[in-house]
C-alpha cells in the first residue's frame, strides 16, 4: 500500500547539529534543532522502513519505530553512518554537520587572557561527499541550507557530492530551515529535475518528500 512504500527498505537519516569541542567545557555548533531530520526518520518508519536515526545532540523524543544512535562530533557521525551505509537503501543527510573543528582540543579549560585570542580550525570530513564516492545502489539524499543563490549552490552540491537528490531550504526565509516547525524546500535531482514544495509542517513535508522520491525511484526501476 501507499503507506508502506518503504517496507523491506533500510533508511538511514542523520539529524541535528554536531558539536566540535574546544576544551572540556566549550564547543562549536549551529542552530539545528533536529526537527527536520526527526520528521524524516518518523516518516520513513511510518512508511514501513527499518529506520536508523543518527543524531547529534538535540532534545527531541525518538519517533515511533525508529532506532536512534546518538553522536556528538562530525567524526562520530561519519563512523556511525559508515557502519550502516552498505546495508542502506536510502541515506538522508539532514544533519547540519560542522565544516570545521578546532585543530586541537585543550585538555584543560582554556583560561582567559589579556587581549584577543584565536582558535585554529581544520576541515572535517564531508560525509555526504565521501558517501557519494562509495555509493553503490543507495539513494543518497542531501539537504542544503543556503542564504543566497539557493538554486545555483544546490545544483553544485548535487554534482560535486554525487548525490541523487538535494533538498534545498532557503534559511533566510522566516519559518523555514533551522529551528522552525515548518519548512519550505525545493528538491533538485539528476537530469535537471526540480520540484518546489509549499511551506508546511516539517512532519507533513517529510512524508511528501519520501512519497515523491520513492515514486521517482520506482519509475527508474520499471
Ligand atoms: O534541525 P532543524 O532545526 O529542523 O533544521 C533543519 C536544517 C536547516 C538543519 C536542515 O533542513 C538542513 O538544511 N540540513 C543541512 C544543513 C547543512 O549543513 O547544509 P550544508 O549546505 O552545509 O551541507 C550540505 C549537505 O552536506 C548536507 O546534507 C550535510 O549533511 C552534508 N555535510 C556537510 C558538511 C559535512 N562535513 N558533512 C556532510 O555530510
Amino acid at each position: 500500500t501507499r503507506e508502506h512504500k518503504l517496507s523491506g527498505k533500510k533508511v538511514v537519516v542523520t539529524a541535528g547539529p554536531t558539536r566540535e569541542r574546544i576544551d572540556p567545557v566549550r564547543f562549536l555548533t549551529n542552530f539545528s534543532s533536529g526537527k527536520m531530520g526527526y520528521a524524516m526518520a518518523g516518516a520513513a518508519a511510518e512508511m514501513g522502513a527499518e529506520t536508523i536515526l543518527i543524531s547529534g545532540p538535540v532534545s527531541l523524543p525518538v519517533p515511533s519505530g525508529v532506532t536512534r544512535i546518538q553522536v556528538e562530533s562530525a567524526e562520530d557521525m561519519l563512523k556511525a553512518v559508515e557502519a550502516h551505509f552498505d546495508t542502506a537503501n536510502y541515506v538522508v543527510k539532514t544533519a547540519a554537520v560542522a565544516d570545521y573543528r578546532p585543530k586541537a582540543i585543550a585538555e584543560q579549560k582554556v583560561k582567559k587572557q589579556e587581549g584577543s585570542s584565536t582558535i585554529e580550525l581544520e576541515r572535517t570530513v564531508d560525509i555526504l561527499k565521501q558517501l557519494g564516492q562509495q555509493k553503490k545502489n543507495q539513494v543518497l539524499i542531501g539537504f542544503a541550507a543556503e542564504t543566497n543563490n539557493v538554486t545555483k549552490y544546490a545544483k553544485e552540491k548535487l554534482s560535486r557530492k554525487n548525490a541523487d537528490y538535494i533538498i534545498a531550504n532557503d534559511v533566510s526565509e522566516a519559518q523555514a530551515g533551522f529551528e522552525s516547525d515548518t519548512n519550505r524546500v525545493t528538491v533538485f535531482g539528476k537530469n535537471d529535475f526540480e520540484q518546489a514544495f509549499d511551506m508546511m509542517p516539517k512532519q507533513q513535508l517529510a512524508r511528501q518528500l519520501f512519497e515523491m522520491i520513492t515514486d521517482k525511484e520506482e519509475s527508474y526501476d520499471s
